[in-house]
Protein backbone atom coordinates (compact mmCIF):
# COMPACT_ATOMS: atom_id res chain seq x y z
CA UNK A 1 0.00 0.00 0.00
CA UNK A 2 2.69 2.47 0.80
CA UNK A 3 3.71 2.54 -3.02
CA UNK A 4 -0.05 3.92 -4.20
CA UNK A 5 -1.14 7.07 -5.54
CA UNK A 6 -4.66 7.77 -6.13
CA UNK A 7 -4.67 11.45 -7.05
CA UNK A 8 -7.46 13.01 -9.55
CA UNK A 9 -6.96 16.60 -12.04
CA UNK A 10 -9.13 19.26 -11.00
CA UNK A 11 -9.24 21.84 -13.09
CA UNK A 12 -11.85 25.08 -15.11
CA UNK A 13 -12.90 23.81 -18.41
CA UNK A 14 -10.21 23.69 -21.69
CA UNK A 15 -7.55 24.11 -18.78
CA UNK A 16 -5.75 21.16 -20.33
CA UNK A 17 -6.97 18.41 -18.24
CA UNK A 18 -7.03 15.98 -20.81
CA UNK A 19 -3.92 16.67 -22.67
CA UNK A 20 -1.74 16.37 -19.78
CA UNK A 21 -2.98 12.94 -18.60
CA UNK A 22 -2.27 12.04 -21.76
CA UNK A 23 1.16 12.66 -21.37
CA UNK A 24 1.21 10.90 -18.07
CA UNK A 25 -0.15 7.83 -19.61
CA UNK A 26 2.57 8.38 -22.15
CA UNK A 27 5.44 8.97 -20.26
CA UNK A 28 4.36 5.93 -17.89
CA UNK A 29 3.80 3.88 -21.09
CA UNK A 30 0.24 2.61 -20.13
CA UNK A 31 0.11 3.57 -23.93
CA UNK A 32 1.95 4.22 -26.75
CA UNK A 33 1.76 7.11 -29.25
CA UNK A 34 0.25 4.88 -31.52
CA UNK A 35 -2.67 3.42 -29.39
CA UNK A 36 -3.11 7.05 -28.38
CA UNK A 37 -6.35 7.70 -30.82
CA UNK A 38 -6.59 11.67 -29.34
CA UNK A 39 -7.52 11.80 -25.90
CA UNK A 40 -7.98 8.34 -24.12
CA UNK A 41 -10.12 9.58 -21.04
CA UNK A 42 -13.22 11.37 -23.03
CA UNK A 43 -14.21 7.77 -25.11
CA UNK A 44 -17.79 8.43 -25.92
CA UNK A 45 -17.98 10.15 -29.50
CA UNK A 46 -20.22 13.09 -27.47
CA UNK A 47 -17.99 13.88 -25.25
CA UNK A 48 -14.79 14.36 -27.92
CA UNK A 49 -17.09 16.50 -29.34
CA UNK A 50 -18.29 18.89 -26.86
CA UNK A 51 -14.77 18.54 -25.72
CA UNK A 52 -16.06 17.69 -22.01
CA UNK A 53 -15.50 14.96 -20.06
CA UNK A 54 -18.87 13.56 -19.09
CA UNK A 55 -18.49 10.67 -16.97
CA UNK A 56 -15.25 10.03 -14.55
CA UNK A 57 -13.25 6.87 -15.49
CA UNK A 58 -10.24 5.71 -13.67
CA UNK A 59 -6.72 4.84 -14.94
CA UNK A 60 -3.58 3.02 -13.61
CA UNK A 61 -0.24 3.57 -14.14
CA UNK A 62 3.23 2.04 -13.08
CA UNK A 63 5.73 4.31 -12.53
CA UNK A 64 9.43 3.68 -11.51
CA UNK A 65 10.55 6.72 -9.62
CA UNK A 66 14.02 8.37 -9.57
CA UNK A 67 14.02 7.19 -5.45
CA UNK A 68 14.51 3.72 -8.04
CA UNK A 69 10.79 2.47 -6.34
CA UNK A 70 7.95 0.97 -8.18
CA UNK A 71 4.99 3.12 -7.52
CA UNK A 72 1.11 2.18 -8.59
CA UNK A 73 -0.51 5.39 -9.63
CA UNK A 74 -4.44 5.29 -10.01
CA UNK A 75 -5.37 8.22 -12.19
CA UNK A 76 -9.62 8.92 -11.24
CA UNK A 77 -11.01 11.40 -13.22
CA UNK A 78 -13.41 13.64 -12.70
CA UNK A 79 -16.53 15.47 -14.81
CA UNK A 80 -15.95 18.75 -15.28
CA UNK A 81 -19.63 20.22 -15.62
CA UNK A 82 -21.72 21.58 -12.77
CA UNK A 83 -24.60 19.02 -13.58
CA UNK A 84 -21.66 16.03 -12.73
CA UNK A 85 -20.80 17.37 -9.48
CA UNK A 86 -21.76 14.83 -7.04
CA UNK A 87 -19.66 12.17 -9.08
CA UNK A 88 -16.87 14.58 -8.77
CA UNK A 89 -17.24 14.74 -5.02
CA UNK A 90 -17.33 10.86 -5.20
CA UNK A 91 -14.01 10.63 -7.14
CA UNK A 92 -12.58 13.42 -4.74
CA UNK A 93 -13.40 11.34 -1.87
CA UNK A 94 -11.85 8.31 -3.63
CA UNK A 95 -8.21 10.41 -4.12
CA UNK A 96 -5.43 11.27 -1.33
CA UNK A 97 -4.04 13.98 -3.79
CA UNK A 98 -4.75 16.42 -6.51
CA UNK A 99 -3.55 18.20 -9.47
CA UNK A 100 -4.59 21.22 -9.44
CA UNK A 101 -4.35 22.41 -13.10
CA UNK A 102 -4.44 25.99 -13.83
CA UNK A 103 -4.44 27.65 -17.66
CA UNK A 104 -1.53 30.12 -17.51
CA UNK A 105 -3.27 32.13 -20.36
CA UNK A 106 -6.30 32.42 -18.61
CA UNK A 107 -5.86 32.09 -15.18
CA UNK A 108 -7.65 30.69 -11.61
CA UNK A 109 -11.58 30.65 -12.64
CA UNK A 110 -14.81 29.70 -11.25
CA UNK A 111 -14.45 25.84 -11.14
CA UNK A 112 -11.05 25.82 -10.47
CA UNK A 113 -12.16 26.88 -6.96
CA UNK A 114 -15.13 25.14 -6.74
CA UNK A 115 -13.25 21.75 -7.24
CA UNK A 116 -10.66 22.95 -4.96
CA UNK A 117 -13.07 23.72 -2.01
CA UNK A 118 -14.38 20.22 -3.04
CA UNK A 119 -10.73 18.80 -2.68
CA UNK A 120 -9.62 20.90 0.33
CA UNK A 121 -12.79 19.54 2.18
CA UNK A 122 -11.56 15.92 1.69
CA UNK A 123 -8.02 16.59 2.86
CA UNK A 124 -6.57 16.33 -0.60
CA UNK A 125 -2.75 17.14 -1.06
CA UNK A 126 -3.00 19.66 -3.95
CA UNK A 127 -0.55 19.87 -6.27
CA UNK A 128 -0.50 23.11 -8.61
CA UNK A 129 0.55 22.88 -12.12
CA UNK A 130 0.83 25.96 -14.26
CA UNK A 131 -0.39 24.25 -17.44
CA UNK A 132 0.29 25.68 -21.30
CA UNK A 133 3.37 27.74 -20.20
CA UNK A 134 4.26 27.26 -24.31
CA UNK A 135 2.01 30.10 -25.32
CA UNK A 136 2.46 33.22 -25.99
CA UNK A 137 -0.18 34.41 -23.81
CA UNK A 138 0.99 32.44 -20.71
CA UNK A 139 1.08 34.94 -17.68
CA UNK A 140 3.31 33.41 -15.58
CA UNK A 141 4.13 35.58 -12.98
CA UNK A 142 0.58 36.72 -12.61
CA UNK A 143 -1.26 33.28 -12.61
CA UNK A 144 1.66 32.09 -10.11
CA UNK A 145 0.38 34.80 -7.81
CA UNK A 146 -2.76 33.83 -8.04
CA UNK A 147 -2.45 30.54 -7.03
CA UNK A 148 -0.23 31.25 -3.88
CA UNK A 149 -3.00 33.72 -2.88
CA UNK A 150 -5.34 30.82 -3.32
CA UNK A 151 -3.72 27.89 -1.63
CA UNK A 152 -1.35 29.55 0.66
CA UNK A 153 1.60 27.24 -1.26
CA UNK A 154 5.23 28.55 -1.88
CA UNK A 155 5.63 29.49 -5.04
CA UNK A 156 8.19 27.77 -5.86
CA UNK A 157 6.08 24.27 -5.19
CA UNK A 158 4.22 24.96 -8.68
CA UNK A 159 5.05 23.07 -11.44
CA UNK A 160 5.41 24.50 -15.04
CA UNK A 161 3.98 22.67 -17.74
CA UNK A 162 2.98 22.22 -20.85
CA UNK A 163 0.63 19.16 -22.29
CA UNK A 164 1.76 20.13 -25.40
CA UNK A 165 5.72 20.29 -25.34
CA UNK A 166 5.47 17.61 -22.16
CA UNK A 167 7.47 19.68 -19.79
CA UNK A 168 6.97 19.36 -16.65
CA UNK A 169 5.12 15.94 -16.79
CA UNK A 170 7.97 13.91 -15.52
CA UNK A 171 8.33 16.78 -12.86
CA UNK A 172 4.83 16.52 -12.15
CA UNK A 173 4.88 12.78 -11.62
CA UNK A 174 7.71 12.59 -8.95
CA UNK A 175 5.44 15.29 -7.18
CA UNK A 176 2.73 12.83 -7.32
CA UNK A 177 5.13 10.06 -5.47
CA UNK A 178 6.96 12.30 -3.43
CA UNK A 179 3.87 15.05 -2.12
CA UNK A 180 0.66 12.60 -2.42
CA UNK A 181 0.15 11.09 1.07
CA UNK A 182 -0.32 6.62 0.51
CA UNK A 183 -3.42 5.34 1.08
CA UNK A 184 -4.55 4.10 4.44
CA UNK A 185 -6.65 1.83 5.35
CA UNK A 186 -6.66 -2.08 7.11
CA UNK A 187 -6.49 -4.80 4.74
CA UNK A 188 -7.74 -6.98 7.06
CA UNK A 189 -11.11 -5.22 8.06
CA UNK A 190 -14.08 -5.83 6.97
CA UNK A 191 -14.36 -4.54 2.85
CA UNK A 192 -15.73 -1.32 2.71
CA UNK A 193 -15.25 0.15 -1.22
CA UNK A 194 -16.60 3.62 -2.46
CA UNK A 195 -18.52 3.35 -5.37
CA UNK A 196 -17.34 6.32 -7.86
CA UNK A 197 -18.44 5.24 -10.84
CA UNK A 198 -20.56 2.93 -12.96
CA UNK A 199 -20.65 2.50 -16.64
CA UNK A 200 -22.97 0.07 -18.39
CA UNK A 201 -21.56 -2.11 -21.10
CA UNK A 202 -24.57 -4.31 -23.10
CA UNK A 203 -22.49 -7.11 -22.91
CA UNK A 204 -21.41 -7.51 -19.31
CA UNK A 205 -24.13 -5.41 -17.86
CA UNK A 206 -22.97 -2.54 -15.25
CA UNK A 207 -19.43 -2.40 -14.43
CA UNK A 208 -19.03 -0.70 -10.82
CA UNK A 209 -15.61 1.63 -10.20
CA UNK A 210 -14.52 1.88 -6.53
CA UNK A 211 -12.10 2.44 -4.24
CA UNK A 212 -10.95 0.15 -1.62
CA UNK A 213 -10.75 2.14 1.78
CA UNK A 214 -10.70 -1.24 3.68
CA UNK A 215 -9.74 -4.67 3.46
CA UNK A 216 -9.73 -6.94 -0.10
CA UNK A 217 -12.68 -7.59 -2.46
CA UNK A 218 -12.55 -10.69 -3.95
CA UNK A 219 -12.89 -12.94 -7.28
CA UNK A 220 -16.40 -15.23 -6.60
CA UNK A 221 -17.30 -13.96 -3.07
CA UNK A 222 -20.73 -12.55 -2.33
CA UNK A 223 -21.03 -8.69 -2.01
CA UNK A 224 -23.56 -6.30 -0.20
CA UNK A 225 -24.19 -2.73 -1.66
CA UNK A 226 -24.49 -1.05 1.84
CA UNK A 227 -27.20 1.51 1.11
CA UNK A 228 -29.29 -0.30 -1.73
CA UNK A 229 -29.07 -3.73 0.60
CA UNK A 230 -28.88 -5.57 -2.90
CA UNK A 231 -26.34 -8.79 -2.96
CA UNK A 232 -24.39 -9.51 -6.14
CA UNK A 233 -21.76 -12.41 -6.71
CA UNK A 234 -18.03 -10.84 -8.01
CA UNK A 235 -18.07 -12.31 -10.80
CA UNK A 236 -14.94 -10.37 -11.97
CA UNK A 237 -12.87 -8.05 -10.06
CA UNK A 238 -9.87 -6.16 -11.27
CA UNK A 239 -7.20 -3.14 -12.15
CA UNK A 240 -7.88 -0.53 -14.74
CA UNK A 241 -5.06 -0.42 -17.13
CA UNK A 242 -5.76 1.12 -20.63
CA UNK A 243 -8.32 -2.16 -20.64
CA UNK A 244 -10.02 -3.92 -17.43
CA UNK A 245 -7.14 -6.41 -16.22
CA UNK A 246 -8.90 -9.17 -13.86
CA UNK A 247 -7.17 -10.20 -10.59
CA UNK A 248 -8.10 -12.17 -8.06
CA UNK A 249 -8.83 -9.64 -5.39
CA UNK A 250 -8.00 -5.78 -5.00
CA UNK A 251 -6.76 -4.52 -1.42
CA UNK A 252 -7.37 -1.90 0.26
CA UNK A 253 -5.43 1.12 -1.15
CA UNK A 254 -6.35 0.36 -4.46
CA UNK A 255 -8.74 1.25 -7.31
CA UNK A 256 -10.86 -1.44 -9.24
CA UNK A 257 -14.03 -2.39 -10.75
CA UNK A 258 -16.29 -5.03 -10.33
CA UNK A 259 -18.90 -7.20 -12.77
CA UNK A 260 -21.68 -8.98 -11.04
CA UNK A 261 -24.39 -9.27 -13.52
CA UNK A 262 -26.38 -6.18 -12.92
CA UNK A 263 -28.88 -5.41 -15.14
CA UNK A 264 -29.10 -1.61 -14.94
CA UNK A 265 -27.36 1.59 -14.05
CA UNK A 266 -30.39 2.37 -11.53
CA UNK A 267 -29.03 -0.65 -9.43
CA UNK A 268 -25.68 0.71 -8.72
CA UNK A 269 -25.54 4.27 -7.01
CA UNK A 270 -22.57 6.42 -7.30
CA UNK A 271 -21.22 7.13 -3.02
CA UNK A 272 -22.66 3.47 -2.10
CA UNK A 273 -20.56 0.95 -0.35
CA UNK A 274 -19.23 -2.53 -1.16
CA UNK A 275 -18.83 -4.46 1.27
CA UNK A 276 -19.01 -8.48 1.82
CA UNK A 277 -21.64 -10.86 2.97
CA UNK A 278 -19.99 -13.01 4.93
CA UNK A 279 -17.75 -10.45 6.93
CA UNK A 280 -20.35 -6.93 6.53
CA UNK A 281 -18.61 -3.16 7.84
CA UNK A 282 -20.95 -1.78 10.68
CA UNK A 283 -21.21 1.45 8.56
CA UNK A 284 -21.21 3.02 4.92
CA UNK A 285 -18.66 5.04 3.84
CA UNK A 286 -19.76 8.74 4.59
CA UNK A 287 -21.60 10.91 2.41
CA UNK A 288 -23.75 8.78 0.16
CA UNK A 289 -26.63 10.70 -1.56
CA UNK A 290 -29.51 9.81 -3.77
CA UNK A 291 -28.76 12.36 -6.78
CA UNK A 292 -31.65 13.58 -7.73
CA UNK A 293 -32.58 15.58 -11.48
CA UNK A 294 -32.88 19.37 -10.84
CA UNK A 295 -34.43 19.70 -14.52
CA UNK A 296 -37.89 19.05 -15.51
CA UNK A 297 -39.04 19.04 -19.19
CA UNK A 298 -41.48 17.60 -21.25
CA UNK A 299 -40.22 15.29 -23.93
CA UNK A 300 -42.75 14.44 -27.23
CA UNK A 301 -42.20 12.49 -29.99
CA UNK A 302 -42.60 14.42 -33.00
CA UNK A 303 -44.97 11.95 -34.69
CA UNK A 304 -47.37 11.30 -32.54
CA UNK A 305 -47.58 7.28 -33.22
CA UNK A 306 -43.71 7.22 -32.02
CA UNK A 307 -45.09 7.43 -28.66
CA UNK A 308 -43.99 4.15 -27.81
CA UNK A 309 -40.76 3.87 -29.40
CA UNK A 310 -39.73 7.26 -27.24
CA UNK A 311 -40.46 4.63 -24.10
CA UNK A 312 -38.38 2.19 -25.24
CA UNK A 313 -35.48 4.78 -26.07
CA UNK A 314 -35.97 6.09 -22.89
CA UNK A 315 -36.36 2.72 -21.25
CA UNK A 316 -32.58 1.54 -22.70
CA UNK A 317 -31.04 5.06 -22.29
CA UNK A 318 -31.86 4.84 -18.61
CA UNK A 319 -30.00 1.35 -18.51
CA UNK A 320 -26.51 3.67 -18.44
CA UNK A 321 -27.80 6.71 -17.55
CA UNK A 322 -29.46 6.29 -13.82
CA UNK A 323 -29.62 9.81 -13.27
CA UNK A 324 -32.38 10.33 -15.86
CA UNK A 325 -36.02 10.28 -14.77
CA UNK A 326 -39.47 9.77 -16.92
CA UNK A 327 -42.89 9.70 -16.28
CA UNK A 328 -45.93 9.40 -18.90
CA UNK A 329 -47.56 12.80 -19.47
CA UNK A 330 -50.05 14.02 -21.64
CA UNK A 331 -50.27 17.66 -23.25
CA UNK A 332 -53.46 18.89 -25.05
CA UNK A 333 -51.03 20.71 -27.32
CA UNK A 334 -48.58 17.94 -27.94
CA UNK A 335 -50.04 14.71 -27.33
CA UNK A 336 -48.72 11.97 -25.21
CA UNK A 337 -45.09 12.37 -24.65
CA UNK A 338 -42.88 11.89 -21.01
CA UNK A 339 -42.16 14.55 -18.43
CA UNK A 340 -38.03 13.96 -17.60
CA UNK A 341 -35.82 14.77 -14.99
CA UNK A 342 -32.06 15.36 -15.90
CA UNK A 343 -29.48 16.35 -13.17
CA UNK A 344 -29.16 19.70 -15.19
CA UNK A 345 -29.25 21.64 -18.44
CA UNK A 346 -26.44 19.91 -20.49
CA UNK A 347 -27.65 16.41 -19.29
CA UNK A 348 -30.65 17.35 -20.89
CA UNK A 349 -28.91 18.10 -23.81
CA UNK A 350 -26.73 14.80 -23.75
CA UNK A 351 -30.13 12.97 -23.23
CA UNK A 352 -31.73 15.11 -26.57
CA UNK A 353 -28.66 14.33 -28.25
CA UNK A 354 -28.37 10.90 -27.51
CA UNK A 355 -32.07 10.22 -28.56
CA UNK A 356 -31.17 11.54 -31.73
CA UNK A 357 -28.15 9.72 -32.24
CA UNK A 358 -28.72 6.80 -30.82
CA UNK A 359 -31.90 6.30 -30.98
CA UNK A 360 -32.82 8.27 -34.25
CA UNK A 361 -35.82 9.99 -32.51
CA UNK A 362 -37.43 13.14 -33.51
CA UNK A 363 -38.43 15.19 -30.22
CA UNK A 364 -39.81 18.09 -28.93
CA UNK A 365 -38.39 19.65 -25.55
CA UNK A 366 -40.72 21.77 -23.92
CA UNK A 367 -38.95 25.08 -21.69
CA UNK A 368 -37.51 23.39 -18.85
CA UNK A 369 -38.18 23.60 -15.48
CA UNK A 370 -37.17 23.58 -11.75
CA UNK A 371 -39.02 21.15 -9.01
CA UNK A 372 -41.02 22.90 -6.38
CA UNK A 373 -42.42 22.79 -3.16
CA UNK A 374 -46.38 23.53 -3.20
CA UNK A 375 -48.16 23.18 0.23
CA UNK A 376 -51.68 23.19 0.34
CA UNK A 377 -53.64 25.00 2.28
CA UNK A 378 -54.88 21.47 3.60
CA UNK A 379 -51.10 21.34 5.10
CA UNK A 380 -49.97 18.55 2.47
CA UNK A 381 -46.70 19.19 0.15
CA UNK A 382 -46.75 17.94 -3.31
CA UNK A 383 -43.61 18.27 -5.46
CA UNK A 384 -44.31 19.85 -8.64
CA UNK A 385 -42.69 18.95 -11.84
CA UNK A 386 -44.73 20.61 -14.41
CA UNK A 387 -46.32 23.83 -13.98
CA UNK A 388 -49.85 22.89 -15.75
CA UNK A 389 -49.71 20.13 -12.74
CA UNK A 390 -50.14 23.27 -10.16
CA UNK A 391 -53.41 23.40 -7.82
CA UNK A 392 -55.95 25.96 -8.34
CA UNK A 393 -54.53 29.11 -6.80
CA UNK A 394 -57.02 28.91 -3.53
CA UNK A 395 -55.85 25.47 -2.60
CA UNK A 396 -52.34 26.47 -2.38
CA UNK A 397 -50.85 28.08 1.05
CA UNK A 398 -47.36 28.49 -0.47
CA UNK A 399 -44.84 27.75 -2.99
CA UNK A 400 -41.29 26.87 -2.12
CA UNK A 401 -38.61 26.39 -5.14
CA UNK A 402 -35.43 25.29 -5.13
CA UNK A 403 -32.17 28.02 -4.23
CA UNK A 404 -28.37 27.81 -5.50
CA UNK A 405 -25.27 29.43 -4.02
CA UNK A 406 -23.91 30.69 -7.15
CA UNK A 407 -19.78 31.50 -8.05
CA UNK A 408 -18.85 34.07 -10.69
CA UNK A 409 -15.40 35.04 -11.50
CA UNK A 410 -14.75 37.90 -14.12
CA UNK A 411 -12.83 41.15 -14.57
CA UNK A 412 -13.31 43.90 -12.29
CA UNK A 413 -14.61 45.60 -15.41
CA UNK A 414 -17.95 43.74 -15.54
CA UNK A 415 -18.25 43.37 -12.22
CA UNK A 416 -21.07 46.26 -12.27
CA UNK A 417 -22.63 44.73 -15.05
CA UNK A 418 -22.83 40.96 -13.88
CA UNK A 419 -24.06 42.14 -9.99
CA UNK A 420 -26.83 44.14 -12.08
CA UNK A 421 -27.61 40.99 -14.36
CA UNK A 422 -27.66 38.65 -11.15
CA UNK A 423 -30.04 41.07 -9.22
CA UNK A 424 -31.97 41.00 -12.04
CA UNK A 425 -32.26 37.02 -11.70
CA UNK A 426 -33.32 37.97 -7.54
CA UNK A 427 -29.65 37.37 -6.54
CA UNK A 428 -28.12 38.43 -3.30
CA UNK A 429 -24.60 39.25 -3.24
CA UNK A 430 -23.27 37.44 -0.53
CA UNK A 431 -19.73 38.61 -0.34
CA UNK A 432 -16.97 39.62 -3.21
CA UNK A 433 -13.20 38.86 -3.01
CA UNK A 434 -10.53 40.42 -5.05
CA UNK A 435 -8.29 37.70 -6.57
CA UNK A 436 -6.30 40.28 -7.80
CA UNK A 437 -6.78 44.01 -8.92
CA UNK A 438 -8.44 43.42 -11.87
CA UNK A 439 -10.37 39.99 -11.26
CA UNK A 440 -13.26 39.26 -8.46
CA UNK A 441 -14.72 36.63 -7.29
CA UNK A 442 -18.12 37.26 -6.43
CA UNK A 443 -20.97 35.08 -4.70
CA UNK A 444 -24.57 35.32 -4.71
CA UNK A 445 -27.64 33.06 -3.65
CA UNK A 446 -30.69 33.04 -6.54
CA UNK A 447 -33.01 30.84 -7.63
CA UNK A 448 -31.76 27.71 -9.48
CA UNK A 449 -35.21 28.28 -11.92
CA UNK A 450 -33.25 31.37 -12.87
CA UNK A 451 -30.40 30.20 -14.73
CA UNK A 452 -31.90 27.18 -16.05
CA UNK A 453 -32.59 29.11 -19.05
CA UNK A 454 -30.75 31.76 -20.76
CA UNK A 455 -28.44 33.10 -17.43
CA UNK A 456 -25.04 31.33 -19.30
CA UNK A 457 -25.58 33.01 -22.12
CA UNK A 458 -26.46 36.74 -20.87
CA UNK A 459 -23.30 36.29 -18.64
CA UNK A 460 -21.08 35.75 -21.59
CA UNK A 461 -22.70 38.57 -23.47
CA UNK A 462 -22.67 41.13 -20.45
CA UNK A 463 -18.72 39.74 -19.50
CA UNK A 464 -17.29 40.18 -22.76
CA UNK A 465 -16.81 35.86 -22.37
CA UNK A 466 -14.63 37.07 -19.76
CA UNK A 467 -17.02 35.30 -16.50
CA UNK A 468 -16.98 31.86 -15.47
CA UNK A 469 -19.61 30.50 -13.82
CA UNK A 470 -20.19 27.87 -11.20
CA UNK A 471 -23.10 26.90 -8.27
CA UNK A 472 -24.19 24.11 -6.01
CA UNK A 473 -28.03 24.07 -3.84
CA UNK A 474 -28.59 25.13 -0.84
CA UNK A 475 -31.83 24.28 -0.37
CA UNK A 476 -35.81 25.15 -1.19
CA UNK A 477 -37.26 28.63 -0.09
CA UNK A 478 -40.00 30.24 -0.22
CA UNK A 479 -41.53 32.48 -3.56
CA UNK A 480 -44.12 34.42 -4.65
CA UNK A 481 -44.85 32.94 -7.48
CA UNK A 482 -47.69 32.80 -10.02
CA UNK A 483 -48.69 30.21 -12.33
CA UNK A 484 -48.87 31.95 -16.22
CA UNK A 485 -50.70 30.63 -18.59
CA UNK A 486 -50.70 31.50 -22.08
CA UNK A 487 -54.11 31.14 -24.59
CA UNK A 488 -54.58 30.84 -28.16
CA UNK A 489 -57.95 32.08 -29.01
CA UNK A 490 -58.94 31.25 -25.40
CA UNK A 491 -57.47 27.52 -25.49
CA UNK A 492 -55.02 27.52 -22.84
CA UNK A 493 -51.47 25.72 -24.20
CA UNK A 494 -50.28 24.03 -21.39
CA UNK A 495 -46.96 23.27 -22.76
CA UNK A 496 -46.22 27.28 -22.17
CA UNK A 497 -47.89 27.35 -19.00
CA UNK A 498 -44.77 28.47 -16.12
CA UNK A 499 -44.54 29.29 -13.00
CA UNK A 500 -43.08 32.66 -12.49
CA UNK A 501 -42.22 35.07 -10.05
CA UNK A 502 -45.34 37.48 -9.51
CA UNK A 503 -42.92 40.51 -10.00
CA UNK A 504 -41.84 39.68 -13.44
CA UNK A 505 -45.10 38.24 -14.64
CA UNK A 506 -46.37 40.87 -16.70
CA UNK A 507 -42.95 41.50 -18.17
CA UNK A 508 -42.71 37.57 -19.04
CA UNK A 509 -46.26 37.83 -20.13
CA UNK A 510 -46.15 40.46 -22.67
CA UNK A 511 -42.61 39.70 -23.80
CA UNK A 512 -44.34 35.58 -24.61
CA UNK A 513 -47.08 37.16 -26.38
CA UNK A 514 -44.45 39.43 -28.72
CA UNK A 515 -42.38 36.69 -28.82
CA UNK A 516 -45.44 34.12 -30.00
CA UNK A 517 -47.11 36.77 -32.72
CA UNK A 518 -43.61 36.81 -34.61
CA UNK A 519 -43.58 32.67 -34.41
CA UNK A 520 -47.36 31.90 -35.10
CA UNK A 521 -47.83 31.89 -38.83
CA UNK A 522 -51.07 33.71 -39.88
CA UNK A 523 -53.83 31.70 -40.72
CA UNK A 524 -57.21 32.28 -42.74
CA UNK A 525 -58.71 33.71 -39.21
CA UNK A 526 -57.39 36.14 -36.55
CA UNK A 527 -55.29 34.56 -34.12
CA UNK A 528 -55.75 36.11 -30.29
CA UNK A 529 -52.88 35.46 -28.37
CA UNK A 530 -53.41 36.06 -24.53
CA UNK A 531 -51.52 35.57 -21.21
CA UNK A 532 -53.32 35.21 -18.19
CA UNK A 533 -52.60 34.79 -14.55
CA UNK A 534 -55.60 32.93 -12.97
CA UNK A 535 -59.33 34.56 -14.93
CA UNK A 536 -57.20 37.48 -15.25
CA UNK A 537 -55.67 38.55 -18.58
CA UNK A 538 -52.50 40.83 -18.43
CA UNK A 539 -51.31 40.81 -21.79
CA UNK A 540 -52.71 40.60 -25.58
CA UNK A 541 -51.38 40.38 -29.21
CA UNK A 542 -53.34 39.04 -32.31
CA UNK A 543 -52.16 37.40 -35.51
CA UNK A 544 -53.90 39.18 -38.25
CA UNK A 545 -55.73 36.71 -40.87
CA UNK A 546 -54.32 36.22 -44.24
CA UNK A 547 -55.12 34.24 -46.84
CA UNK A 548 -52.37 31.93 -48.09
CA UNK A 549 -52.23 30.96 -51.47
CA UNK A 550 -48.62 29.12 -52.00
CA UNK A 551 -49.42 27.95 -55.44
CA UNK A 552 -49.91 31.95 -56.68
CA UNK A 553 -46.52 32.54 -57.34
CA UNK A 554 -45.92 29.78 -59.99
CA UNK A 555 -48.06 31.36 -62.43
CA UNK A 556 -46.28 29.46 -65.16
CA UNK A 557 -48.18 27.06 -64.67
CA UNK A 558 -45.53 24.52 -63.94
CA UNK A 559 -46.98 21.51 -62.79
CA UNK A 560 -44.21 19.83 -60.98
CA UNK A 561 -42.84 22.91 -59.09
CA UNK A 562 -46.43 23.41 -58.05
CA UNK A 563 -46.38 19.80 -56.40
CA UNK A 564 -42.96 20.49 -54.63
CA UNK A 565 -44.09 23.94 -53.56
CA UNK A 566 -47.28 21.99 -51.71
CA UNK A 567 -45.35 18.64 -50.67
CA UNK A 568 -42.98 21.20 -49.03
CA UNK A 569 -45.73 23.39 -47.34
CA UNK A 570 -47.41 19.34 -46.42
CA UNK A 571 -43.95 18.68 -44.47
CA UNK A 572 -44.14 22.13 -43.16
CA UNK A 573 -47.67 21.27 -41.29
CA UNK A 574 -45.69 18.17 -39.73
CA UNK A 575 -43.78 20.33 -37.72
CA UNK A 576 -47.03 22.02 -37.08
CA UNK A 577 -49.27 21.27 -33.81
CA UNK A 578 -53.05 21.99 -33.53
CA UNK A 579 -54.17 23.89 -30.68
CA UNK A 580 -57.75 24.46 -30.75
CA UNK A 581 -58.26 25.39 -34.23
CA UNK A 582 -54.90 27.42 -34.76
CA UNK A 583 -51.79 25.67 -36.06
CA UNK A 584 -48.69 26.45 -33.69
CA UNK A 585 -44.62 25.77 -35.15
CA UNK A 586 -42.83 23.28 -32.63
CA UNK A 587 -40.24 26.62 -32.49
CA UNK A 588 -43.03 28.24 -30.31
CA UNK A 589 -42.90 26.10 -27.90
CA UNK A 590 -39.32 26.74 -26.89
CA UNK A 591 -40.51 30.90 -27.43
CA UNK A 592 -39.67 31.52 -24.20
CA UNK A 593 -36.03 30.51 -24.60
CA UNK A 594 -35.84 32.81 -27.52
CA UNK A 595 -36.87 36.26 -25.49
CA UNK A 596 -34.90 38.88 -24.41
P1 LIG B 1 -12.42 19.53 -20.59
O1 LIG B 1 -12.30 18.05 -20.73
O2 LIG B 1 -13.37 20.13 -21.57
O3 LIG B 1 -12.57 20.01 -19.20
O4 LIG B 1 -11.08 20.20 -21.12
P2 LIG B 1 -9.66 19.82 -20.64
O5 LIG B 1 -9.36 20.59 -19.42
O6 LIG B 1 -9.50 18.36 -20.63
O7 LIG B 1 -8.82 20.48 -21.80
P3 LIG B 1 -8.13 19.77 -23.04
O8 LIG B 1 -7.05 18.87 -22.60
O9 LIG B 1 -9.18 19.22 -23.91
O10 LIG B 1 -7.45 21.06 -23.70
C1 LIG B 1 -8.20 22.17 -24.12
C2 LIG B 1 -7.49 22.80 -25.31
O11 LIG B 1 -6.23 23.34 -24.94
C3 LIG B 1 -7.21 21.81 -26.43
O12 LIG B 1 -7.42 22.47 -27.65
C4 LIG B 1 -5.74 21.47 -26.24
O13 LIG B 1 -5.12 21.10 -27.45
C5 LIG B 1 -5.18 22.75 -25.70
N1 LIG B 1 -4.03 22.53 -24.80
C6 LIG B 1 -4.02 21.73 -23.72
N2 LIG B 1 -2.83 21.81 -23.08
C7 LIG B 1 -2.07 22.69 -23.78
C8 LIG B 1 -0.75 23.22 -23.60
O14 LIG B 1 0.00 22.91 -22.68
N3 LIG B 1 -0.32 24.12 -24.52
C9 LIG B 1 -1.11 24.53 -25.55
N4 LIG B 1 -0.60 25.40 -26.40
N5 LIG B 1 -2.35 24.06 -25.74
C10 LIG B 1 -2.84 23.16 -24.86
Amino acid sequence: MKNIRNFCIIAHIDHGKSTLADRLLEYTKTITEREQQAQVLDNMELEREKGITIKSHAIQMDYTAQNGERYVLNLIDTPGHVDFSYEVSRAIASCEGALLIVDATQGIQAQTISNLYLALGNDLEIIPVLNKIDMDAAMVDEVKDQIVDLIGCDRDEIIAASGKTGQGVEDILEAIVARCPAPKGDEDAPLQALIFDSVFNSFRGVIAYFRVMNGTIRKGERVKFFNSGKEYDADEVGVLKLKMVQRNEVRAGDVGYIISGIKSSADVQVGDTITSVANPCTTGIEGFEEVKPMVFAGVYPVENDEYEELRASLEKLRLNDASLTFEPESSLALGFGFRCGFLGLLHMEIIQERLYREFDMDVITTVPNVSYNVYTSKGDMISIHNPSGLPEPTLVDRIEEPYIHAQIITKTDYLGNVIKLCMEKRGTLKSQNFLTTDRVEVNFEMPLAEIVFDFYDKLKSISRGYASFDYHQIGYKISALAKLDILLNSEPVDALSALIYKDHAYDFGRKMCEKLKELIPRQQFDIAIQAAIGAKIIARETVKAVRKDVTAKCYGGDITRKRKLLEKQKKGKKRMRQVGNVEVPQSAFLAVLKMD
